[in-house]
């Protein structure tokens, strides 16, 4: 055979093997709304960027009639691409051929790009659409689940890890997406769950639909295990091109600098954001969109614990990962989901040298026997932890409440901000007023003649003295007081000063976080 015919039948091989599953399998998956496995990588990616390999991978499986059957690059595309002329590592298992189930050498075709990922030190971005573990190929689909874990496991932290859920990622298989960074779901085409309805249903007698039981919804709002929710397989594409943008190649690289915007003031200014009463919520995402460039705010686990606001922007040019109280939404308590999520977005930003910014605004943690038996005690320590660890610079602007615990929790001094700026309306104490002069007043108020008027006088005498930025000032706890106005000159300064930041925290072999 000459080179041309040679040409030739190397054409018909890829035409073959890029059937996938065939025109009757695309079409069933078509019909639910999903794209092929092929059409996802494409949309997501630069035009014209994929390179894919492995696509002449053959299955492994000797049983159940398994060694007669031809499963297309046995179920799962890989290759090399970019994104918005960031390089990236990909899979997308495609449930057409064998419902993408993952056997010995579907596997090995995921951990050699995920070996590529660690090795050229870019981000990985799984697309999950699988049945789980090959049955046929019993404790050898298990086996490649295994060595998927041990990678995730390994390159946290030094590569960006995305995992995309666009189908059924059932039994074992949830646990790749539960290690990676990012987890991205679509409405009605995600399906996430260790048992589904049918198990659920012979073991408890529970029934549960599939959406009900992991679903986009489900995990986005309920479970925290996901962290963005979209109505189309477009639009999570579009996040993911967003998220990209903010993030860095890997651990050693710093997120590319964008032409500085200023916010847009007339939709969001800082006066009209806050309100003139102090007990007033607001919307602490409206006072982020008045200081970031552009008013471009990623938010990150937006549906999932709201009372804390977590995601990325950019001041000057430069990604920054903002942390926030919402006082919307329980006042803005810590509490078990709101200090998991912080805790895991702050270790996010320090792992990839994205500088913390901290707004704070809350009562403090969440009272209550079912938060105490919970574990908020221990749940509660991860943000602490994170916080405290975290060397990427970090800056923190107290609003109007920083009381108790919540005072520390929020990336305090104590906890080593490198610079804390308050508005003259915070209020630093170790709790509300009212709280406060009820505890250490208890014995005047009680005997008083008229107790309320009593208690209103130590309210105030109280607020007089403790409830201001001006006590933690006198301290050096703050390093500023400033006018609301000033906020993002202050920003643009403690960041542009900071950008050499370099401290070692002591050896050791890695710390003990309260997971
Ligand atoms: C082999 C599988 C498969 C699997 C699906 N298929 N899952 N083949 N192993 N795990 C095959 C089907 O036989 C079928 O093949 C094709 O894929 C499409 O599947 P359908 O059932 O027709 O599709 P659908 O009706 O859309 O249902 C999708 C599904 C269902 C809900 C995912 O297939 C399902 O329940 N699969 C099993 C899920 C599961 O329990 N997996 C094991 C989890 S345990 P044909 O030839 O007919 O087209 C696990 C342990 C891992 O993963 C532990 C790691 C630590």
């Amino acid at each position: 055979m000459g080179l041309k015919s040679k040409s030739s039948d190397l054409r018909r091989r890829l035409r073959y093997a890029r059937r996938g599953g065939g025109e009757k399998a695309i079409e069933k998956q078509k019909a639910i709304g999903k794209l092929t496995a092929r059409e996802r990588i494409i949309s997501l990616l630069d035009p014209k960027s994929f390179h894919e390999y492995d696509l002449f991978v053959e299955h492994a499986g000797k049983d159940f009639d398994m060694d007669k059957k031809y499963l297309p690059g046995d179920g799962v595309i890989t290759g090399t691409g970019m994104i918005s002329g960031h390089p990236v590592c990909i899979y997308a298992q495609d449930f057409t051929v064998a419902g993408g189930s993952l056997g010995w050498m579907h596997a090995k075709k995921i951990t050699k790009i995920m070996d590529h990922a660690l090795k050229l030190k870019v981000p990985l971005i799984g697309i999950n659409d699988s049945g789980g573990a090959r049955i046929q190929e019993g404790v050898n689909s298990l086996a490649g689940y295994g060595e998927i874990f041990f990678r995730n496991t390994l390159a946290s932290g030094v590569i960006p890890q995305i995992s995309v859920i666009l189908g059924p990622c059932a039994g074992g298989a949830v646990y790749s997406p539960a290690l990676t960074d990012f987890v991205f779901t679509v409405n009605n085409i995600t399906k996430m769950f260790i048992t589904g309805p049918e198990v659920i249903k012979t073991v408890l007698g529970e029934e549960i639909s599939m959406e009900d039981l992991g679903g986009a919804r489900v995990h986005c709002e309920t479970s925290g295990n996901a962290h963005f929710y979209a109505e189309s397989e477009e639009e999570c594409f579009s996040q993911i091109k967003q998220l990209v943008s903010f993030i860095p190649w890997n651990n050693v690289k710093k997120a590319d600098r964008f032409p500085k915007k200023t916010p847009k003031t007339r939709q969001y200014k800082i006066d009209s954001v806050m309100p003139s009463d102090p007990k007033q919520p607001y919307d602490v995402r409206l006072l982020i969109k008045s200081v970031v460039d552009d008013s471009e705010f990623l938010e990150v686990q937006d549906l999932f614990a709201q009372n804390i606001v977590v995601g990325f922007a950019r001041i000057n040019g430069e990604s920054v990962g903002i942390v926030a109280n919402q006082p919307l939404v329980l006042a803005g308590v810590l509490d078990i989901d709101s200090s998991d999520k912080a805790a895991r977005f702050i270790r996010f930003c320090d792992s990839f040298n994205i500088p913390l910014v901290t707004l704070v605004d809350l009562p403090g943690y969440l009272p209550g026997v079912d938060q105490e038996h919970s574990g908020v005690i221990r749940h509660g320590a991860k943000i602490l932890y994170a916080y405290s660890e975290a060397t990427v610079p970090k800056i923190t602007l107290i609003t109007r409440k920083a009381y108790g615990g919540g005072y520390i929790a929020m990336c305090s001094h104590h906890l080593r901000a490198d610079f804390v700026f308050a508005w003259p309306t915070a209020e630093i104490a170790v709790m509300g007023p009212e709280g406060a002069a009820n505890i250490i007043f208890r014995k005047e108020i009680f005997t008083a003649e008229d107790p309320d008027k009593v208690r209103k006088q130590k309210v105030n005498e109280y607020k007089e003295k403790f409830a201001n930025p001006y006590v933690a000032a006198a301290y050096g706890y703050i390093d500023a007081v400033i006018e609301p106005e000033e906020t993002r000159k202050m920003l643009i300064h403690a960041l542009d000063i900071s950008r050499e930041k370099d401290i070692t925290l002591p050896r050791k072999k890695h710390g003990i976080p309260p997971f």
